[in-house]
């Protein structure tokens, strides 16, 4: 991606737009759900199963129902907890310990090499028993995983359940993952999340069979894991002087109201680790480095780079967020490094190596005199240099190290784990060079992204990454041989938290992707997402009962605008609507109800209209969408572009700038904007005879952090007959200073046209000291409107 959706860039450009999100839609828990028309399926399990077959009649629980251990592992008891503990407090039934001889109104677990995959299961349902099998205790837990979802949804209730009849249907089910990483990323340095959020995410990750919880502990926002050797880390460095992103820390002001952070203890992360282990979770923990380490400098800064004066970089002055690759910093980091893997049993430790500038490694004199020492030819050398000698030293302590794609520049650590995020292109590479992977490209798996069109979604980082296209990804690139595929242990959803202020926040960005994720790393044979749809309805009642703020926007439903070539006329598609589920729609911007009009095809748009489509089912809408049309004379003309959109940012296709639908004033990624990188606007209209043209105006996208910049100059051409144009006005020294749409109106007093024409030249190179500094900057523009 030509546009940089990167954490570095942001930082600097963060302004509080955090906003809260009232949802409009109704709430999706007075749904009362029965299978879809056109589903077969009944079993609601997510992630689906492998093999499921149907039996005859139900197993019903009762307070005589006993469990039996067939095999002596003390992690047996942890394996069932949940099915013990959860059954106790919705249902009040106390499961008691049966002998062998009991045959009937029993749960019998067994460990079995019949089962050979490590975390596969064989479950059971018979009106008489309920038989678990798998090789290890996890394959236990995941087999009652699954019988806690062929359960009531009250059984997630956290407390009694009155007029339930706890029962499960005959079923034979015969499942098992398709990858060994399952797992979610949360940043905690951006913005700190209380210790109880965690639980609460291991609690709901287990539901969904995911594995590996990835704690994004340091970055240059906070510090949030006490070092017993280095308590500045935390004293300064977990306290940042105001939100939402400030990189300035200040000791001597504490205690003071205005300082944002927090951290956790080494024995909260022990306790974390014990609670996550206890739902055979494993807690990753990443350290940053070389970058990302503002914190750690705050704190440290002598650990920062020599200025060309050869004095240390002054904090919090300084630009750095790298550590200096001087023998000190090596010293800290190790030192770090062992009280983590004295608090994380994980095999794997994160040590980042993403996003290095290398400003100051080109300047100081302790980095260059390395880079000679070292016989390296480049600061990407000396990246790998500084990974590969952290990675040393974590091999030496017996664990792996992860990194971020980044750790390929210069040469890959030889025993490294590539987390690949910029694409799938680093995941690819690192598996042709013989190492493990984690895939997260960013287009599937950063849940930082927005998750809908919905122009009312609150503030994210950028990007989109639908519901839909979560379910759609397949971890394995087609460009590997099925040997290297083998390299790929899974994927993981990301949620970088620069605007995630709160736990409502982070639940509404993690669910229900990481449902979605969860299916597409467990389930070998992937279903259609209306089926997943059916059973992820049913699925988000049961997050209801643990209140997870989770997102409405569950389907991938857009209004697409079009003129019709045979009436001419403008005219509004609804595309991606699910099978079995009916569409309503209102044009005054009144949510539909199952009295409104049916959508049975495309709809005219003769006036003004707040088109509001709304997906029912069973009487409640479920999902919405809304296009609001403003008709000018431009409106649904034939129109022309000299050159189309850049093919990223061409979503509403080449009549999108003049559809009678203005593009977003904070988003350049809807289907509204054009986009072109390092290349001029030109656009014609044919208002189909001569006009009296009083105004035309036209709007462009402002936002320097994402390369995007407002036109150099913008001109007003005429022409009676579509080839000879004469200028009539033009435009200048735009203001650059604010992120968002800015409509730019000419008044053009009367003059007569029939064929109007906008030029905007696009900005030129973008100016030092930003980020893409010396690249072509980008020109977004939408909706040209006469009058
Ligand atoms: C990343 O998003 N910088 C890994
Ligand atoms: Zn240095």
């Amino acid at each position: 991606m030509k546009i940089p959706e990167s954490k570095a860039i942001m930082n600097q450009f963060i302004k509080n737009k955090i906003t809260t999100y009232v949802s409009a839609i109704v709430m999706l828990s007075m749904i009362s759900f029965f299978p879809f028309k056109g589903f077969s399926q009944s079993f609601n399990i997510i992630p689906y199963p492998n093999k499921v077959e149907r039996g005859d009649g139900e197993f019903i629980f009762s307070g005589t129902t006993k469990i039996v251990n067939k095999s002596h592992n003390k992690e047996l008891a942890t394996a069932i907890e949940p099915l013990v503990s959860k059954l106790k407090t919705a249902s009040g039934i106390v499961l008691t310990k049966g002998k062998k001889a009991n045959k009937t109104n029993v749960i019998v677990v067994e460990l079995n090499n019949s089962i050979t995959e490590a975390e596969g299961y064989q479950l059971v349902v018979s009106p008489k028993q309920i038989n678990i099998k798998a090789k290890t205790p996890i394959g236990v837990f995941y087999a009652v995983q699954s019988l806690l979802q062929l359960l009531p949804d009250d059984i997630e209730s956290s407390t009694l359940a009155n007029n339930v009849t706890w029962k499960v249907p005959a079923v034979t089910i015969e499942d098992a993952p398709s990858f060994s990483y399952r797992g979610l990323m949360m940043d905690v340095a951006r913005h700190y999340m209380p210790y109880s959020f965690l639980e609460k995410l291991i609690d709901l990750m287990a539901m969904q069979k995911m594995n590996k919880l990835h704690l994004h502990l340091t970055d240059s926002q906070g510090w949030r894991f006490e070092s017993k050797k280095y308590p500045k880390l935390t004293n300064i460095g977990a306290y940042r002087k105001g939100t939402p992103l400030n990189t300035t820390y200040d000791y001597a002001s504490r205690p003071d109201d205005s300082l944002y952070g927090g951290y956790y203890t080494q024995a909260q992360l022990r306790k974390l680790v014990a609670y996550a282990q206890s739902k055979f979770i494993t807690i990753i923990p990443e350290i940053e480095m070389p970058a990302h380490s503002k914190s750690a400098l705050a704190a440290y800064p002598e650990l920062a780079c020599l200025d060309s004066t050869g004095k240390a970089f002054p904090y919090p002055s300084q630009v750095q967020d790298e550590f200096c690759t001087k023998d000190a910093t090596f010293t800290f980091l190790t030192d770090i490094l062992t009280e983590v893997m004295n608090v994380f049993p994980s095999k794997y430790i994160h040590v980042a190596g993403d996003e290095a500038s290398k400003v100051n490694w080109r300047k100081c004199r302790i980095c260059q005199q390395r880079i000679k020492d070292e016989h390296l030819k480049s600061v990407e050398e000396l990246q790998s240099y500084f990974i590969k000698r952290i990675e040393r030293f974590v091999n030496q302590k017996g664990r792996q190290i992860i990194g971020w794609d980044e750790i390929l520049e210069g040469g890959l650590a030889p025993n490294a784990t590539v987390m690949s995020w910029r694409g799938e292109k680093g995941g690819i590479e690192a598996a042709k060079q013989g190492h493990n992977v984690i895939m997260t490209p960013g287009e599937y798996c950063y849940f930082d992204h927005f998750q809908s069109d919905d122009p009312n979604e609150p503030a994210a980082f950028g990007g989109l990454t639908k519901l839909a296209k979560v379910y759609s990804y397949q971890p394995i690139p087609k460009e590997l041989t099925a040997e290297e595929g083998k390299l790929v242990a899974g994927a993981q959803g990301n949620l970088w938290t620069e605007f995630v202020p709160s736990v409502q926040q982070a639940e509404y960005m993690f669910f229900p992707r990481s449902v979605a994720l969860s299916e597409a790393t467990w389930s070998a044979k992937k279903q259609t997402y209306e089926q997943f749809l059916s059973r992820l309805l049913p699925y988000l009642k049961r997050l209801d009962k643990h209140q997870v703020n989770y997102s409405k926007h569950l389907f991938d439903i857009k209004i697409n605008s079009f003129v019709d070539s045979v009436s001419n006329k403008l005219m509004a598609k609804v595309v991606g609507i699910p099978n079995g589920f009916q569409v309503f729609y209102t044009t005054d911007g009144s949510l539909p109800t199952k009295d409104a009009k049916a959508y049975t095809g495309p709809v005219d748009i003769t006036a003004n209209a707040k088109l509001t489509v709304g997906v029912i089912y069973n009487n409640v809408v479920v999902d919405k969408v809304q296009k609001t049309f403003t008709i000018n004379a431009a409106t649904g003309r034939a129109s022309k572009l000299k050159t189309l959109a850049n093919k990223n940012y061409n979503a509403g296709g080449e009549h999108a700038w003049n559809n009678g639908i203005f593009g977003s004033e904070n988003r350049y990624n809807d289907q509204e904007w054009l986009g072109w990188c390092g290349e001029d606007f030109e656009g014609s209209v044919d208002l189909g005879k001569k006009e009296t043209v009083n105004h035309v105006s036209i709007r462009c996208f402002n936002k320097p952090s994402s390369w995007i910049y407002m036109p150099s100059s913008v001109s007003i051409l005429v022409s009676d007959n579509g080839n000879d144009f004469r200028k009539i006005e033009e435009q200048k020294n735009f203001s650059i200073a604010n992120d968002g749409a800015q409509k730019i109106v000419f008044n053009t007093k009367g003059v007569m046209a029939r064929y109007i024409k906008v030029i905007a030249n696009y900005y030129g190179n973008i100016p030092q000291n930003n980020p893409g500094a010396g690249t072509p900057a980008w020109l977004f523009v939408d909706e040209v409107t006469v009058d």
